[in-house]
């Protein structure tokens, strides 16, 4: 495995101080794909975790698996609440931590904010605005109605690269962008808006995460929004077609989620003034084709004894979709000290054990 930075590094000094210093975290969205990421990596910090989550697109598997991967007095550190963000009595019932098993004691109040839950997918979007838009934008603003009310002391939320829209310039800086491309994106733009607004209306500071394409263990391979590389990966698995949207030649900067939950982390802890109130980059300033993504794929697979011999079939381009995507991270570099540790390669090589076990399992 070829991990980008070996030395100690902005994240290394937070994760020791935190292992010591447990807060408590509320991770909207938990039993999604991020959200479980964010989950596994703050239990087994030793941290207090409240878990908002309606299951739309999550699952109960993926608590079940981080339930598997920390020590049972870990898991006793996790209060997961079922209920929708489109609910502001859910957002209010989230912003405090009941200790599941000592009766009696009091509850505590949430201290950091990783807002994660929303409709993904571009295509889901142009299909159904209408649940995008009330999960993505009024969901958001319970949210940060909650937190502000709460007095919590960060709010960190989930951004999207989609918001440069068709803005040609590469790479992606966070103060240029352009018209979205789909009511997906207009959501994710209003998402920074309001959050700029809060911030000027009642002083309420929170920090915006552009992810660009991130990937790793427990991403949806089912169904007909899930995201390129885990579909593709239970095709080459299962030995079925793969098909690429247009000439193959669209580039995206896949990030491997191990670095959007250091995003996280940062974000939610950072302290200068200077950082807060701002939107970041995630991702690792690489550009990969979609043709370069289907052979790293196939090496992946190939080194844990999986051979997929067929090749791509080239269909129509796929209407939102961007054409050319790589982020500048220098900003989350400068500011919080984001130092992504693994290329599409090395994020690659630690998923694929994953989809393999885990597609194996449900075959
Ligand atoms: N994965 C990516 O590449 C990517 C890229 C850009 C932005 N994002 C954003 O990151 C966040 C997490 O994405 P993900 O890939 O983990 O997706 P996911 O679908 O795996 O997770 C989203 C979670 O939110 C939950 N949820 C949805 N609507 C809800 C509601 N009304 N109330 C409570 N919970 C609700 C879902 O059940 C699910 O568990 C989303 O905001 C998404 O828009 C993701």
């Amino acid at each position: 495995m070829t991990e980008i930075a070996i030395s100690p590094s902005a994240y290394d000094l937070l994760k020791a101080r935190l292992s010591h210093e447990p807060h408590t975290w509320l991770i909207t969205g938990v039993a999604g794909f991020i959200g479980s990421n964010l989950l596994e990596t703050l239990l087994k910090l030793n941290q207090r975790v409240v878990g908002l989550d309606n299951f739309a697109t999550g699952y109960q598997r993926n608590l079940d698996e981080v339930q598997s991967l920390v020590l049972p007095a870990q898991w006793s550190n996790f209060h997961f609440i079922q209920g929708d963000i489109r609910n502001l009595d859910d957002c209010r019932k989230a912003m405090s931590f009941s200790p599941p098993t000592q009766k009696g004691m009091q509850t505590i109040p949430v201290d950091h904010v990783l807002h994660q839950a929303a409709l993904g997918s571009v295509p889901r979007s142009i299909e159904d605005p209408i649940t995008t838009n009330s999960t993505n934008i009024d969901g958001f603003l319970n949210m940060l109605i909650a937190a502000r009310d709460a007095k919590v002391q960060s709010f960190t939320y989930a951004a999207s690269s989609s918001t440069y829209g068709d803005h040609p310039g590469l790479p992606k800086c966070e103060d240029r962008i352009g018209k979205p491309l789909s009511p997906y994106a207009v959501t994710k733009y209003v998402n920074e808006l309001y959050a700029d607004v809060f911030a000027r209306s009642y002083g309420f500071s929170s920090i915006g995460l552009r992810y660009f394409n991130i990937f790793g263990m427990r991403q949806d391979p089912a169904g007909a929004y899930a995201a390129v590389i885990p579909v593709w990966t239970a095709a080459m698995i299962d030995g079925q077609d793969v098909f690429i949207n247009g000439d193959g030649e669209t580039s995206r900067d896949f990030c491997f989620i191990e670095n959007a939950v250091q995003a996280n982390l940062l974000a939610a802890t950072a302290s200068g003034s200077a950082a807060r109130n701002q939107v970041y980059n995630v991702a690792v300033n690489g550009r990969t084709t979609l043709n370069m993504l289907f052979d790293e794929l196939k090496t992946a697979l190939a080194a844990n004894g999986v051979v997929y011999d067929k090749s791509p079939i080239y269909r129509d381009f796929r209407a939102g979709d961007v054409r050319h995507s790589q982020a500048d991270i220098g900003k989350a570099q400068r500011l919080l000290g984001f130092s992504p540790r693994y290329d599409i390669r090395a994020g690659i090589a630690q998923a694929m054990p994953w989809y393999i076990r885990f597609l194996r399992t449900c075959s």
